[in-house]
């Protein structure tokens, strides 16, 4: 595959697939500090920052921007039509890979289960039959009711304790990958790959009988009776929403290049793409605290230095290129961190990129936004807008998500700013930093929680 081609908007290893420029932070810092503290708006501390130079009112009416839209309001969504649901005002490109999924669908062309998957997950197809998209509808998800994977409804129900994952919000993984997309693109790390919210209806999903039933039902009095089954508001299966992830080619898995490089290492230049790649994995994991990033769970695209034209009199050298994609996200933001009985390391660190001390261009990649209260904030005000959409949304849960977010965060600014390498990070004691408010403005509390306990409800 060539190496920088740019051949169409879905599939290119490029920045753009997986980026998307966001607007500067606001100007507000602080500088943490690693102690247990409690700090009051005034002072330079996580959280002490007053969001950007708005008040709430004027930040409430810039949720114009891309990231916001990809979700309509709930009442809102109620009013529309199914062709409606999927808008992406500011982002055409993701847009009209949806259409072309939606498209193939209408043309017989319908997504594939992904057959390792713990849940229902489905590569989306184009007309062509090519795959450009990863859908994963949340009433799929491990703790959907239409989870088609018997194994995992066998362990649910008669091993509750031992199935999931007790530190994360039940059935919003479509969202926690959602989530990390937003958090790659504001950081601009480039890593994940687009992934927003999508609707989709298609047959080779899991329906329950009911549903089937009532969709052949209408079918059948269209056919028969045109004038009563012009009145149904939907014919087709009901659309199922969920996380749709851009598809990238070229991409393998982890393990697979990490092995031959033990046998292969690679050329000087291309092993300091690669540590830059990793530290923006590691920075993008250690923020959203994931806790499902084993080497099957991100994936690598090595494009070797090769010579076309052969046989020519010019030989074209294409520039060799490393990336990383940071795929399966979907179990990430906990709402506490986790026990240490079941304690979900980053695999990562046991990797001996993971013993290099953080590098100078991801420092000045990360701390300018980090270590910017203002844009802290934004983060958790994006994020409330994506995850307050599903009909689950816990304001309380959701806080202590942010809360651990805002610890992670802490503890990466320390960890950059001491020139830490990611295994250390990832041995720093964990850190929650609660938002508490007081007269309207923030007020934000750290909490070293170092004392990891066997097992606690918060
Ligand atoms: N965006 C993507 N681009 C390219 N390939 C992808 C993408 N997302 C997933 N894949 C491929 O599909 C496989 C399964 O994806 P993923 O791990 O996200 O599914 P899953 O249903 O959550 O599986 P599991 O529960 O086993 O982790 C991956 O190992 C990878 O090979
Ligand atoms: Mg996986």
């Amino acid at each position: 595959m060539a190496a920088n081609a740019i051949t169409d908007p879905v599939c290119t290893p490029s920045q753009s697939e997986l980026c998307s420029p966001v607007g500067s932070p606001p100007d507000v810092s602080f500088q943490p500090e690693d102690e247990i503290s409690s700090c009051g708006p005034g002072r330079s501390y996580p959280g002490t920052a007053v969001r950007s130079n708005l008040d709430d009112e004027d930040a409430e009416e810039t949720v114009g921007d891309a990231e916001r839209q990809p979700l309509l309001g709930r009442k809102e969504r109620s009013r529309t039509l199914d062709s409606d649901l999927n808008s992406f005002l500011g982002d055409p490109e993701f847009a009209a890979v949806v259409q072309l999924a939606e498209k193939a669908s209408d043309e017989n062309v319908f997504p594939e289960r992904i057959q390792q998957g713990s849940s229902g997950s489905y590569f989306s197809k184009d007309p062509s039959g090519r795959t450009i998209g990863v859908f994963k509808p949340k009433d799929e998800e491990p703790y959907g009711h239409l989870n088609p994977k018997w194994t995992k409804w066998i362990q649910k129900n008669c091993c509750p304790c031992c199935f999931g994952r007790d530190c994360l919000v039940l059935n919003q993984g479509y969202l926690s990958e959602v989530g990390a997309s937003l958090i790659d693109q504001k950081l601009e790390l480039n890593i994940v790959p687009k992934t927003k919210v999508v609707w989709l209806a298609c047959k080779t999903f899991y329906y329950g009988p009911i549903d089937r039933c009532k969709s052949q039902g209408k079918k059948y009095a269209l056919e028969k009776m045109p004038a009563v089954g012009r009145r149904f508001r939907r014919i087709g299966l009901p659309p199922k929403m969920g996380s749709f992830q851009l598809f990238v080619e070229g991409y393998k898995d982890a393990d697979f290049w990490l092995r031959r490089f033990e046998t292969e290492p690679l050329p000087e230049n291309m092993r300091r793409q690669f540590q830059l790649e990793f530290e923006k994995l590691v920075v993008l994991d250690y923020i959203i605290r994931n806790t499902d990033r084993g080497n099957d769970n991100w994936l690598i695209k090595y494009d070797l230095p090769v010579s076309e034209n052969r046989d020519s009199e010019w030989m074209m050298v294409k520039e060799p290129m490393i990336k990383i994609a940071a795929i399966d996200n979907g179990l990430a933001f906990p709402f506490k961190h986790p026990d240490s009985w079941r304690a979900y390391p980053f695999y990562w660190s046991w990797l001996s990129q993971a013993k290099v001390p953080f590098s100078q261009e991801i420092r000045k990649l990360v701390l300018p936004k980090t270590t910017d209260m203002g844009f802290v904030q934004d983060l958790c005000q994006d994020l409330l807008e994506l995850f307050k959409e599903d009909k689950g949304f816990d304001k309380i849960l959701f806080e202590k998500q942010m809360s651990v977010m805002r610890g992670q965060i802490l503890n990466l600014t320390q960890a950059l700013q001491d020139g830490k390498t990611p295994c250390e990070l990832v041995n720093m004691p964990s850190m929650v930093v609660e938002c508490t408010e007081r007269s309207r403005s923030p007020n934000f509390i750290q909490k070293i929680t170092s004392q990891r306990p066997f097992f606690s409800s918060w």
